[in-house]
């Protein structure tokens, strides 16, 4: 693909209405509100440009611009003049082209003569535009003042600034506060005084900057620019991607020099990030070059003898051999595994046919078992589809926002840009959430409500809105009327109307005031437009599936499904765990979400597979550990996971994973789980894989390898190869294949291939016969399941209480600059900002316990203890104490509980009772 993208030089208009114009000649019709910079580059007919970028609101301050328009006095710009019907526009005459020579050889006066040193040399508009304009000298000469001698800030570990070459454009300003929302950049001084400031701070690093690299995108010249591009130099070709990091599923283009990255932008044509990315997937791509990546396979007979190095081919066979030497001496249902949500759908898909049909049993399961499986059950049990119901655009036509139990800066911040952004436009913002998160006082943005409720008390608050919406007569009953099931519907009403959900009856329960329960939900239930985002902070419970039903069920009893700007959106964590949801890694549940126990859909696997199913669900992962420690569970496959780290109650985990007979693990790294391992499997980073991701809002996006995999095999070739040498034949040539075979047997991908992406881009499924371009919004005519499904939602208070020993709360959270267990991240420069986790805890609890900002503490549970670093702050409420999870020294999950989700076990992450003090072992924390 070519690197630079067309720029057409101001946003795209959407207006029904067209305009006729005519540019030099050529008549054109556009949107009305299209610059007249636009319509021409529209027309084939690029107009000089410095200012004006297409992803930015034009500003008109560079006047390269200038057009003639019949009929009008002077050169307006035309990146500010929007089109008229009839108009007549000259583009180019003697008199423009003067003034734009003029213009040019002001810039050129004060900018450095290095271009042939200089890191944008090939790839910066102010050489293209003195090309364009034809300058060939410039008469002010260049000894007067200028700015070449100021000096660089090079603060910020992946990317610099050179205020010498700052030609004052403003589109670094622009594209901090409009594309990202960060507003850290401002220009500071007037006239030619005028310099880009990082706000107050001294430097990047000690500004508001998330580094997020739109500002860098935006730079016409070397002023801003990545620092691997001044490294390597230009890269010479790129291939389109979709970021590993985060369920928003950023496309990116990997430009590259060879084999070798040279940086990573966000694409234009994305349709999720629409040329917008976050630090991670901008950035943070260095761990796939990491000195830590193993390349080869490696076995053990015991846990504690040393690796051994082996061929591929002897590592299939032992592992096959060994698989097979548990099943008999344990049976049949004795070994199992867990796919992977960082990886591809066709690897998620080859993994768990192999334990179907080639182990022969059900015990498949992913690690959306630990975040979003609630998810999954409570939509599939209202609304018939275990997927959130909107594209990510659809915010940009909500009036009202709820964010319950997530933190979209952190962990979906480029969604949270395009949140924020409706937020300034004038849409209410409701945050639902313990803690302060940025959403509740950003700059531009902050929540018209934050109910700050007690970590654990999700259900009970979601019934108070409930009791306001049905007591208050806010019922939308014409949408209930025709779409829901109506026995159901009065059966919730009665429920929710009951006093004991009244706000003011559980005002003691959730610590909310009653009044702003009540205002928050007339706001929901009359705004407008009116939508959820959730997170893991609704999940993550004991009652984490009765919450997303009731949701569910306050968005139907709101009309608030089946449009643009509404629904029930989870914000799902890894990359492609919708993904890995939707290919068939959960026990009960082939690709699909089909049952295994139903016949006739174990029938059509079985024919396609060639071979007999068992109709018997397998075993969820914590079953798993449990029957280790029971004996039963012996052997076990896991993919891409970190298992040991990521799940709770660590001793638990481990003790499980030493029960077994034998343990394989696929990963980049020798992580805490290749601890207890026999075999190691290296896999293969994103940038060598060639399938698919899903992200939230179920759009498979491409993945293409922009080099061949360093360890010489694709994962599902290591899958198929495992399956075969264990007697079930498993045979693809590509990643197409594989896909080809997941449409074939899943109806909600009926549509997708390889070469319909490459071609369209992305899709969302459902793609089927009757919606063969996808389904952006679900639910539009009626819901999948027939009538909308009212759940009760009784309200359960979780068993983790506290007591006189374990007086706080914890519960936990994400950073944006790092990722789930860290493997990744940690091994970028993205521990410039993290180097490790903290705890953050109240002024108040802090001084009870004699703890000042910075001292290590312990952190203990009934489960265990660990140290770390305290943070005293006010974003948590009084009570609670709060922490990540992103580096193993933590050990966060040492403390977590078995605590799990009534329908799906998904662990109570966000709720458990602990003591913090004062610890007397100080450890050192070193980032890798
Ligand atoms: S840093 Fe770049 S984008 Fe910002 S004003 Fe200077 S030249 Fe323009
Ligand atoms: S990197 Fe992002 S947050 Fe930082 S200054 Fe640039 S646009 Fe703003
Ligand atoms: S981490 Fe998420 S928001 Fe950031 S670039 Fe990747 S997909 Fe986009
Ligand atoms: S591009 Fe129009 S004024 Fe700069």
């Amino acid at each position: 693909m070519t690197l630079r993208s067309k720029d057409f030089g101001t946003p795209a208009r959407s207006d029904a209405a067209s305009v006729s114009v005519t540019i030099d000649g050529h008549t054109i019709s556009v949107p009305a509100g299209t610059s007249v910079m636009r319509a021409a580059a529209q027309a084939g007919i690029m107009i000089p440009k410095l200012c004006a970028t297409d992803h930015l609101e034009a500003f008109g301050s560079c006047r390269l611009c200038l057009v003639e328009i019949s009929g009008r006095k002077g050169t307006p710009a035309s990146c500010t003049t929007p089109v008229a019907e009839g108009m007549s526009v000259c583009t180019n005459n003697p008199r423009l082209a003067a003034l734009r020579k003029g213009v040019m050889e002001l810039y050129i006066s004060d900018h450095p003569l290095d271009c042939l040193t200089c890191p944008a040399n090939g790839d910066c508009e102010l050489q293209d535009m003195a090309g364009a304009v034809g300058l060939r000298q410039v008469r002010y000469g260049f000894a007067g003042d200028n700015h070449l001698a100021e000096a660089k800030d090079t603060s910020n570990p992946y990317f610099q600034y050179d205020p010498a070459k700052c030609i004052v454009c403003s589109r670094c300003v622009r594209a901090c506060a409009e594309v990202q929302g960060t507003f850290a950049l401002n220009v500071a001084g007037r006239g030619f005084e005028s310099r880009i400031k990082p706000g107050a701070a001294p430097d990047f690093m000690g500004s508001e900057c998330v580094s997020c690299g739109a500002c860098v995108q935006a730079c016409p010249t070397a002023t801003l620019i990545e620092k691997s591009v001044v490294r390597l130099g230009q890269p010479e070709h790129a291939v389109e991607t979709t970021c590993a990091y985060c369920g928003v599923g950023c496309s990116l283009r990997a430009e590259m020099q060879g084999d070798t990255v040279v940086r990573m932008v966000p694409s234009k044509q994305g349709g999720a990030n629409a040329g917008h990315s976050c630090v991670k997937g901008r950035f943070a791509w260095g761990y796939a070059s990491h000195k830590d990546r193993q390349l080869q396979p490696m076995i053990r007979d015991q846990i504690t003898d040393p690796w051994r190095v082996v061929e591929w081919d002897e590592a299939i066979a032992h592992t096959a051999r060994r698989f097979r030497e548990v099943q008999e001496k344990h049976g049949p249902r004795a070994i199992g595994g867990i796919t992977s949500s960082r990886c591809t759908n066709e690897e998620i898909y080859a993994v768990q046919k192999m334990i179907r049909a080639g182990f022969g049993n059900n015990n498949v399961d992913t690690c959306a078992r630990v975040c979003h499986s609630p998810t999954g059950y409570g939509l599939k049990q209202t609304y018939g589809t275990s997927a959130g119901t909107q594209d990510f655009k659809s915010v940009d036509k909500a009036d009202v926002i709820i964010v319950m139990g997530a933190n979209p800066t952190a962990g979906h911040p480029v969604f949270a840009s395009r949140l924020k952004r409706r937020v300034r436009q004038g849409a209410k913002l409701v945050v639902i959430d313990p803690r302060a998160i940025d959403l509740v006082k950003s700059p531009h943005v902050s929540a018209d409500y934050h109910l700050q409720l007690q970590p654990g008390t999700n259900v009970a608050m979601v019934n108070a809105l409930a009791h306001v919406v049905v007591t208050e007569g806010l019922v939308k009953t014409d949408f209930v009327a025709q779409r829901c099931d109506p026995a159901n519907f009065r059966q919730w009403a009665d429920f929710v109307a009951q006093d004991r959900h009244s706000p003011e009856a559980l005002e003691n329960v959730t610590g909310v005031p009653a009044v702003l329960v009540r205002q928050a939900a007339r706001l929901y239930a009359t705004g407008g437009n009116a939508a959820i985002y959730y997170g893991l902070g609704v999940t993550e419970h004991s009652q984490g599936s009765t919450t997303v039903m009731g949701i569910a069920n306050l968005a139907m009893a709101t009309g608030n499904v089946g449009r643009d700007g509404v629904g029930v959106n989870p914000l799902r964590g890894q990359n492609n765990v919708q993904g890995s949801c939707d290919m068939g890694s959960f026990p009960h549940e082939f690709s699909g979400y089909r049952e295994v126990k139903d016949d006739a859909v174990r029938a059509l696997f079985e024919v396609v597979w060639g071979r007999e199913l068992d109709a018997e669900p397998g075993l969820r992962i914590p079953n798993m550990f449990d029957q280790a420690l029971h004996g039963q569970y012996k052997g076990m496959f896991v993919h891409g996971e970190d298992i040991a780290q990521s799940d709770p109650n660590t001793n638990h985990v481990t003790a499980a994973l030493e029960a077994l007979d034998f343990l394989v693990v696929q990963d980049l790294f020798l992580n805490e789980t290749a601890a207890y391992a026999h075999v190691f499997l290296p896999g293969t980073s994103f940038l060598e894989k060639d399938g698919t991701f899903t992200n939230a809002e179920r759009r498979i996006n491409r993945v293409r390898p922009a080099m061949a995999p360093r360890t010489g095999w694709h994962e599902w070739q290591v899958a198929a190869a495992i399956a075969t040498a264990m007697g079930y034949p498993m045979h693809w040539q590509s990643g197409a294949d594989i896909m080809a075979e997941i449409a074939r047997v899943t109806p909600s991908f009926k549509g997708v291939s390889f070469d319909r992406l490459d071609k369209v881009g992305s899709l969302q499924w459902p793609v089927t016969d009757q919606a063969p371009d996808g389904t952006p919004i679900m639910h539009v005519d009626g819901f999948v399941r027939g009538k909308g499904n009212f759940v009760l939602t009784e309200f359960v208070p979780t068993t983790e209480q506290t007591s006189r020993f374990f007086p706080l709360i914890l519960t936990t959270g994400r950073i944006l600059s790092q990722y789930n267990v860290g493997a990744q991240t940690r091994r970028t420069d993205n521990v410039a900002w993290h180097p490790e986790d903290v705890l953050e805890i109240h002024p108040h609890d802090a001084e009870l316990r004699g703890i000042a900002c910075g001292d290590m503490v312990s952190l203990a549970s009934r489960m265990g203890a660990t140290s770390l670093r305290a943070e005293i702050t006010e974003r948590v409420p009084q009570g609670v104490v709060y922490t990540t999870f992103h580096h193993p020294v933590t050990g966060a999950n040492v403390v977590t509980t078995d605590n799990s989700d009534w329908a799906t076990n998904c662990p109570e992450y966000k709720v458990t009772a602990v003591q913090v003090s004062i610890a007397n072992a100080v450890h050192t924390l070193v980032a890798e």
